[in-house]
């Protein structure tokens, strides 16, 4: 089972949650590796069984380089190679779930479901939710008044969980596949 996580960070805050994301994946039996949203292609994707985007909150919203990332999968849609593939997302912004993060967080989820991909939110349940989660996804405030700067080690739990979890979700779907339960008509 692969898992890419695709990053828009500028100043590692948010390439530190996905790090963290990835070794909870791993944990779960997937091979898991990072890749930089500027440089993410098709191949990146297409390989994968599931995919997490993970971006800093830029101006409301997904950081540009995410944005331009999404865009350029579109050729992906048209043709719908992208279809039965998990998608899982996280975020992280100097204003916490205010900023626009949780619309960061929305608006990456929606350009998965886009493709037709299984979205895979954050339940909470999971380790580390009530202090860096959302129902969306991990979301880390990096700049919080008073406090640490984020993300710190308690806030990664978050987003170590998810990877696992989107993991084993993937894994169970999979399984179910192999098992004749197929992909959808059209995937
Ligand atoms: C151009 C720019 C725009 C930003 N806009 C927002 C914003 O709208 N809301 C917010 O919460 N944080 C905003 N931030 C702060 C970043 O989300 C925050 O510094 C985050 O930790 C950066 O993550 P990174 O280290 O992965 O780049 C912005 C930062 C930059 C550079």
């Amino acid at each position: 089972m692969k898992l890419v996580i695709v990053v828009a960070s500028s100043t590692g805050r948010t390439r530190r949650m996905a790090e963290a994301a990835a070794e909870g994946a791993r944990e779960a039996g997937a091979e898991a590796h990072l890749v930089e949203a500027d440089v993410a292609g098709d191949a990146d994707v297409l390989e994968a069984d599931a995919v997490m985007l993970a971006s800093a909150v830029h101006m409301g919203g997904m950081a540009s380089a995410m944005r331009a990332f999404s865009e350029r999968l579109s050729p992906l849609w048209l043709q719908g190679r992208l279809v039965g593939k998990v998608g899982a997302v996280m975020a992280c912004g100097s204003a916490g779930s205010r900023g626009g993060a949780e619309l960061a967080l929305i608006s990456m989820l929606s350009t998965l479901a886009e493709h037709g991909m299984l979205l895979v939110p954050m339940h909470n349940r999971l380790e580390g939710y009530s202090r860096a989660g959302c129902h969306w996804g991990p979301l880390v405030h990096a700049n919080p008044p008073g406090g640490p700067a984020g993300p710190t080690e308690e806030d990664l739990v978050a987003a170590h969980s998810h990877g696992r979890w989107v993991a084993e979700c993937t894994a169970r779907w999979l399984a179910g596949r192999r098992g004749g339960g197929g992909r959808p008509a059209g995937g």
